[in-house]
C-alpha cells in the first residue's frame, strides 16, 4: 500500500484485540509483527522456572543476563514464535500461571529497559507493527501511526476466556475477569512506563467492529500516514458484528 515503510504502534488494555489488529496489518502490509507482551511473558516464565524472586530487583537484573529472547517464524502458524534462549516457549507463555505474574514482572525497571532496548533494535528498519502498553509512548515515541485500542470490559473478558479455553478447559470466566482487572490496574498504575494513551495516538474502540471493519478503518490511517497527512480522529463505532 505505502511506498515508504512506517512504524505502527498499538497500545491498550489487555484483550482489546491489539494482536488481532497487529497481525492483520502486518499480513496486509508485508510488515513484521512483534508481540512485545510475549517478551515480558517469556521473561516471567524464566523467572518462575528458575525460582527468581522478582520482588528483589538485583535478583531480576542478574537473571536477565542469562536470558536471550528471539523471534523465529513458524511456518505452521504463519507467524513468529518467541524463543527463550534456544527453546520455543510460545506454548507456555499464555498459561494462567504466567498471566498471574507477568504484570509485576513487567513493572520492574530493569526488565523494561532490557525489553525496550531489544524492541527498539527490531524497529530500526521500520516496516513493523508492534503491540503492547508503552509502544507509542516509550518504545517508538516517533512512530508514524499510533493506535490506542479500547473495548468494553465484558467484551474483553469474553474474548480472553474463549482464547484461554483452547489450552485450559478448566478456566472460569471469574478467574479470567479477575486476572484482567488486576493486570489492567497494575499496568496503568506502575511507576515505570504506565499504560497511557500517547497524545498523538488515535483511539479505536472495537467492541462492535468486525475484524474486517477494523482493518479497513486502520488501513485508511496507514494511507494517511504514508503520505504524511496528520489527523487526530477519535473513532467509536457502533455497527453490528
Ligand atoms: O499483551 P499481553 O497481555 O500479552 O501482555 C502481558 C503483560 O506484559 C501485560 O500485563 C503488561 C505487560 N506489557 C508491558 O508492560 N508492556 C508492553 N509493551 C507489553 C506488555
Amino acid at each position: 500500500m505505502s511506498a515508504h515503510k512506517i512504524i505502527i504502534a498499538i497500545d491498550g488494555f489487555s484483550s482489546c484485540g491489539k494482536s488481532t489488529l497487529a497481525r492483520q496489518l502486518a499480513a496486509k502490509l508485508g510488515y513484521n509483527y512483534i508481540d512485545s507482551g510475549a517478551m515480558y511473558r517469556a521473561i516471567t516464565l524464566y523467572f518462575l522456572r528458575n525460582g527468581i524472586d522478582f520482588n528483589k530487583p538485583e535478583a531480576a537484573t542478574r537473571a536477565l543476563q542469562d536470558i536471550n529472547l528471539s523471534f523465529h517464524f513458524n511456518e505452521i502458524r504463519q507467524e513468529s514464535d518467541i524463543y527463550l534462549n534456544d527453546e520455543d516457549v510460545e506454548p507456555y507463555i499464555r498459561d494462567l500461571i504466567v498471566a498471574e505474574k507477568v504484570s509485576p514482572v513487567a513493572a520492574i525497571k530493569e526488565v523494561r529497559a532490557f525489553a525496550v532496548a531489544q524492541q527498539q533494535r527490531m524497529g530500526k528498519s521500520k516496516g513493523i507493527v508492534m503491540d503492547g502498553r508503552d509502544i507509542g509512548t516509550v518504545v517508538f515515541p516517533d512512530a508514524e501511526l499510533k493506535i490506542f485500542m479500547t473495548a468494553d470490559p465484558d467484551v474483553r473478558v469474553l474474548r480472553r476466556y474463549n482464547e484461554m479455553l483452547a489450552t485450559n478447559p478448566n478456566v472460569t470466566m471469574e478467574e479470567v475477569k479477575h486476572n484482567l482487572e488486576l493486570r489492567d490496574y497494575i499496568d496503568s498504575n506502575r511507576e515505570e512506563s504506565p499504560l497511557r494513551k500517547a497524545d498523538d495516538a488515535i483511539e479505536l474502540n472495537n467492541s462492535n467492529l468486525s475484524r474486517q471493519e477494523q482493518l479497513e478503518i486502520v488501513l485508511e490511517w496507514v494511507k494517511d500516514r504514508a503520505t504524511d497527512i496528520r489527523t487526530s480522529t477519535r473513532v467509536t463505532a457502533f455497527n453490528e458484528n
